[in-house]
Formats: C-alpha cells, sequence, structure tokens
C-alpha cells in the first residue's frame, strides 16, 4: 500500500554523481514552474517481485478478473467522438465496450454485447443513430434504451423497461474518456487526484491528436510498459542519445495513484568519460548528420535556455504567447507520468501519451501505442486515425526519430520475454531509485491483485 512507502529526504539519500534535477532547474533562465518543484522520492524497499507475473496464463487471468475488470482505464480522446452518434469500440483482454455520444452530447459506455444472444454491437468505430444488432435486428437508442424488437410479439419477455443496455461508469478528464467496467467501482476523482492537479499548467484537454500509432508486440504488456518507466537503461539501449541526455540525472517521484520520471534533455549524461562540445550535444539532439550546420550557442548562454529559445519561437506560431510562460525545462526535459495502471501522459508540450494492454486474452504479446498531442490555433483539427504498424515496420516509419529510440526499446522487447520463460530465477530484481516507478506498479499489481 502507498501508505507505506517511505518518504526519502530528497537532499539526503543515495543517487547517482552528477547534477540533481532540480539543481539543473536552478539554471533555467525563466520562472520554474512549482509541480516541477515536486520532489517525492520513496524507499519501496528492494523486494523481487515474480517472473510469473510475465509468463503465466494463471497471472493473466488474475489481471482480467481483478484489474482490468476494476479499474479505470483510458478509452479514446473525447475528439475521436465530437458527434451524436459517434461510437467508439474499447476492447481489453476478452472483452469490448462502446464508447458512445449521445443527441445531448454526453458521453456513454455499453458492454459491446447484444442483449439478445450476445452478438458484439458494432464491430468497427463510426456514427449511427440508433445501435442496431446485425444478426437478427434488436436497436437501442444512444441513450441505450430498447428501441426495436423484430417480431416483438414472439418476445413477450422483453419488458423496455428492463431491457435497456447496461451503462458502464465514465469519466472525462483533459480531453481523455475513461470508462470502467466495475459499475460500483470507486469514483474517478479518487482515482485520478494526485494526477490531476499537475497537469492544470499544461491543459492536455487543449491539444489535438496529431498522431496515434499502435503495434502489436512480442511480450507481455508490462514488459513494454516498462521499458518506458526508467532511464537506467538508456546508457545500454541507447547509447547515441548520451551526449544529449542526463540519463542519471533523472528524478523520479512516486505518489499513491501515479508517478513521474523526469529526464532533463540538452545536458550530457554524467556516465561519459568526457564533456561532449555544445555542437556535438546539439547534433545529436537534433539528429543532425555530422557534417550538417549546426546552430551556434551564444557565448555565455546555458545550451539548455539556447535549445528552449528555439522551440518557443517554433511554436510560438501555433500556442502563441503562453509559450513565455513556459520555463527552459518544460521545452527540453521527459516529462513522463504515469497513472496506474497503464497510462502514460507526458507534460508539457512534447505532449506525448503512451498506452500498454494485452493483445485480446494474449499474455505473451500486447498492443503498444503512442499517442502525440499538439497545440492548434484557430478550429480543432480533426484527429489522427491510429496506423498499425504490421510486424515487420518499425515505429521510426510513423514517429521519425522518436520511433528510431522506439525502435530500440522494441528490440529488446522479446529477448526479455524468452529470457523470463527461460530464467532460473523466480524474481526480476529492481533498483532502488532509478527504477522505482517500476517496483511501484508492482507494489500496485500486488495492491490490486493480491499476489
Ligand atoms: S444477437 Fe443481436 S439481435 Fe440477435
Ligand atoms: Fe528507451
Amino acid at each position: 500500500m502507498a501508505e507505506a512507502y517511505k518518504e526519502l529526504d530528497p537532499d539526503n539519500m543515495p543517487r547517482s554523481p552528477g547534477l540533481t534535477y532540480q539543481q539543473l532547474l536552478d539554471t533555467d533562465s525563466h520562472e520554474v514552474p512549482d509541480v516541477l518543484r515536486l520532489q517525492s522520492p520513496r524507499d519501496m524497499g528492494t523486494n523481487e517481485f515474480p517472473v510469473t507475473r510475465y509468463t503465466t496464463r494463471d497471472y493473466h487471468e488474475k489481471e482480467v478478473e481483478r484489474l482490468w475488470k476494476k479499474v479505470w482505464q483510458f478509452t479514446c480522446r473525447e475528439e475521436d467522438i465530437p458527434n451524436p452518434g459517434d461510437h467508439y469500440r474499447y476492447d481489453i483482454a476478452h472483452m469490448s465496450f462502446l464508447v458512445v455520444r449521445n443527441d445531448a452530447g454526453e458521453v456513454k459506455c455499453y458492454p459491446n454485447a447484444c442483449l439478445h444472444r450476445g452478438r458484439m454491437l458494432k464491430e468497427f468505430d463510426g456514427n449511427a443513430t440508433e445501435i442496431r444488432c446485425p444478426f437478427h435486428g434488436f436497436a437501442w437508442t444512444l441513450d441505450g434504451d430498447l428501441l426495436d424488437v423484430p417480431g416483438r410479439w414472439d418476445f413477450p419477455q422483453v419488458n423496455e423497461d428492463s431491457f435497456s443496455l447496461p451503462e458502464i461508469p465514465v469519466a472525462q478528464w483533459a480531453g481523455f474518456i475513461f470508462i470502467n467496467p466495475d459499475q460500483n467501482c470507486a469514483p474517478f476523482d479518487d482515482f485520478i487526484k494526485d494526477l490531476a492537479p499537475q497537469f492544470e499548467r499544461w491543459n492536455l484537454g487543449g491539444l489535438y491528436k496529431s498522431a496515434h500509432v499502435a503495434k502489436v508486440m512480442p511480450c507481455n504488456w508490462k514488459i513494454a510498459q516498462e521499458a518506458f518507466c526508467e532511464a537506467y537503461h538508456v546508457n545500454a539501449t541507447h547509447p547515441q542519445i548520451l551526449r544529449s541526455l542526463g540519463d542519471t540525472n533523472s528524478q523520479v517521484d512516486i505518489w499513491d495513484n501515479c508517478a513521474r520520471v523526469i529526464t532533463p534533455g540538452v545536458t550530457h549524461s554524467p556516465l561519459l568519460d568526457y564533456t561532449p562540445s555544445n555542437d556535438d550535444m546539439l547534433r545529436t539532439m537534433m539528429d543532425l548528420p555530422h557534417d550538417a550546420d549546426v546552430p551556434q550557442v551564444p557565448e555565455g548562454m546555458e545550451p539548455r535556455a539556447f535549445m528552449a529559445d528555439i522551440s518557443r519561437a517554433n511554436m510560438r506560431e501555433i500556442a502563441g504567447d503562453r509559450v513565455d510562460l513556459y520555463c527552459d525545462a518544460e521545452f527540453t526535459d521527459s516529462i513522463d507520468y504515469t497513472l496506474f495502471p497503464n497510462f502514460h501522459p507526458w507534460g508539457a508540450f512534447n505532449g506525448i501519451v503512451y498506452r500498454f494492454r494485452p493483445n485480446g486474452d494474449d499474455h505473451r504479446t500486447c498492443i503498444m501505442e503512442c499517442i502525440l498531442l499538439a497545440p492548434f490555433e484557430g478550429e480543432r483539427p480533426a484527429p489522427a486515425e491510429v496506423r498499425w504498424l504490421e510486424e515487420k515496420e518499425d515505429w521510426s516509419s510513423a514517429l521519425g526519430y522518436l520511433g528510431k529510440v522506439f525502435d530500440q526499446d522494441s528490440f529488446n522487447m522479446p529477448k526479455v520475454q524468452w529470457g523470463l520463460e527461460t530464467t532460473y530465477q523466480t524474481g526480476v530484481v529492481l533498483s532502488g531509485y532509478q527504477e522505482s516507478k517500476v517496483r511501484w506498479i508492482h507494489h500496485k499489481l500486488t495492491e490490486w491483485i493480491g499476489e
């Protein structure tokens, strides 16, 4: 339980050599917002977590029963279903749910199952004036009220009052629609109370979905998710970015139902045994070839402030003068939050959101998604449709430089699955601080699943 996590004194705890993230923030050319000054390191012990969490059918089935059927989970963006009759199919494990916009503009959710003989009601996202089952034609209104029963005379047992589609709890936050399959669930406000205040400044609801990429990955959903929950792997997995990323300067914060890892950019890794030049650092940061011209950092200026200024100027066109309210760190750093169990919005202008979930009922594959959110001027642009990558398609084919980094992460994933199927160890070993977000996720799993 989170209450049992021991608070640590951020100024007096074991951590990597080199500057702390807070010391880096002291060099910011703009006022640093309170949210970045928060620190919440926790001592959650050093215990191992069972390998069987990633490998067994038994644990997967427990996750389905005790987690996925009970927990608040992100489905789609409000902008994905802007008009009455718009509907979105959300699948989790072996279940499917229909998220619907009704005529009053409210969002409803129903199990995607006909009350006659059970057929899935909608296979595809789309728009309809009613919810009609393709099998025998039973139909419901967008509000879930029974509308039509072909051969009505033949169903004396069907009663209009009690034959509505069951309503699934829905919540909306920052343009995201969440559902909870458990009709007796705890309120969403409690679920998001740690995270929501921290995002007030960044207003993700004011951004639009500029990209959405999904791919089936050959590993348990937690293996994929955990690859994005710490910067400890950067040294071995992404050595090319060490010249522009303060991997071991990362700050990890743990609250009850959310956690974050902030990793500074435009600063080199303290692990390097040399100091890269500004040219070298910016070339890496901007993914420029070795012979390309690199913008020159003016004498006496911090490279982080310089890069932030470039981003500010680029963003001003679409984001307006609010770019001046954002400090350097908000332009340069990875501010990667996690809301348990699988929703990962980034703070500030980075606009990245990850989601990881089991691929249907298969515990050895998963669906990994990356959504990009961007500011806009004037009318809200149409949201990007999801692009599904084929097995052999790289993330870089859809997401450029960011995708190149994902491809390196993805390369590890099936090998981690294979290794965990093989290992003679009973548990996975996690570091105390740098991997504490992964440790937090596992403590939460224990809390929900009971083992
Ligand atoms: S199963 Fe839906 S109408 Fe028969
Ligand atoms: Fe990575």
